[in-house]
């Protein structure tokens, strides 16, 4: 069994050192920051659809970023990830100003995202998939590279391609049209090419939505598995039960806002999230526990 296809036995916390900061309150600065957030604005007409104030992603660890609909979880992926134009303020990744950057070169710095809706090219190869993920995450131009260095580049990639494909488990669907992969696949292709660029900061948008409770377990070990080989993870999820499982700590959105940080415990129990989700006309706070 490849390493990577192990399960996850340690607790999330148990995988790392990191340790969490000692306050919970929206804002709190952290122990190391990857990702900070300073006056963070997208503004639509008068709509604030983001107005972060302070933010920062510690580095290391596994972070649910929870909210009810609308609440500015994918504009403010998409903001950080050089998606979309910030309005007001700005991001930085590690210790560089991010906001500005085309989204290929903050996929080169390190920070790679996910989409709620999956990008796969259906007309293309899984295979061909990933070996383009990878080229539009470096944003190269092909003619730039030629020949044998060309050649010696493609087979690296392949190779990087080859097992990610194996350990989400499409190494059969490598030679398939991406049309043909169910949806639970397409996650798992999604996720195996934001990992091309050997990311150091994944930023996953509803990973888990739309998935069979068995494959939520799968893709919630290779979140486990992404942090265990020192990859910090954001990710978007709106099943309380599922943040519990692998999150070191949550942020709440509201209304473009931060309302609360903490662990899930703390989240989970906050006054202010509850009524956030209450209050929400599309969709409540699940919770199967
Ligand atoms: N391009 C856009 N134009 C106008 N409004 C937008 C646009 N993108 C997002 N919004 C609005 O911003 C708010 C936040 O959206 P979004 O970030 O997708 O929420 P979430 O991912 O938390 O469900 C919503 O009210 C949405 O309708
Ligand atoms: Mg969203």
């Amino acid at each position: 069994m490849p390493p990577e296809a192990m399960p996850v036995e340690a607790t999330p916390l148990e995988a790392t050192s990191a340790v969490l900061p000692a306050e919970s309150r929206p804002g709190v600065s952290k122990p190391n920051p990857i990702l900070t957030a300073r006056g963070l604005v997208r503004s639509f007409g008068a709509f604030k659809a983001v107005d972060i104030q302070n933010l920062e992603i510690q580095q290391g660890v596994i972070t649910a970023l929870i909210g009810p609909n609308g609440a500015g979880k994918t504009t403010f992926f998409n903001l950080a990830t050089g998606f979309d134009d910030t309005s007001e303020g700005s991001c930085w990744f590690q210790d560089q100003r991010i906001t500005g950057l085309h989204n290929y070169q903050i996929a080169r710095l390190g920070a790679v995202r996910t989409f709620q809706n999956t990008r796969a090219l259906t007309r293309l190869t899984v295979m061909e998939n990933m070996l383009f993920a990878s080229q539009q995450q470096f944003g190269e131009r092909l003619h730039r590279v030629y020949g044998a260095k060309w050649r010696r580049k493609e087979q690296k990639e392949k190779e990087r391609a080859r097992e990610l494909l194996d350990r989400f488990a499409l190494t059969h669907m490598a030679d398939e049209f991406a049309g043909t992969l169910s949806g639970g696949q397409r996650k798992l292709l999604e996720m195996a090419r934001a990992l091309m660029a050997e990311p150091t900061m994944v930023l996953l948008d509803e990973p888990l939505a739309g998935v069979n409770p068995a494959l939520g377990e799968t893709i919630l070990e290779h979140i486990l598995a992404l942090k265990a080989g020192g990859t910090t993870v954001l990710f978007i999820e709106h099943d309380m039960s599922a943040v519990r499982k692998v999150s070191d700590w949550v942020i709440c959105l509201a209304e473009g806002r931060v309302i609360a940080e903490g662990t899930h415990g703390e989240v989970g129990q906050n006054q202010l999230v509850l009524d956030a989700y209450l209050g929400s006309t599309r969709g409540g706070m699940s919770d199967d526990e």
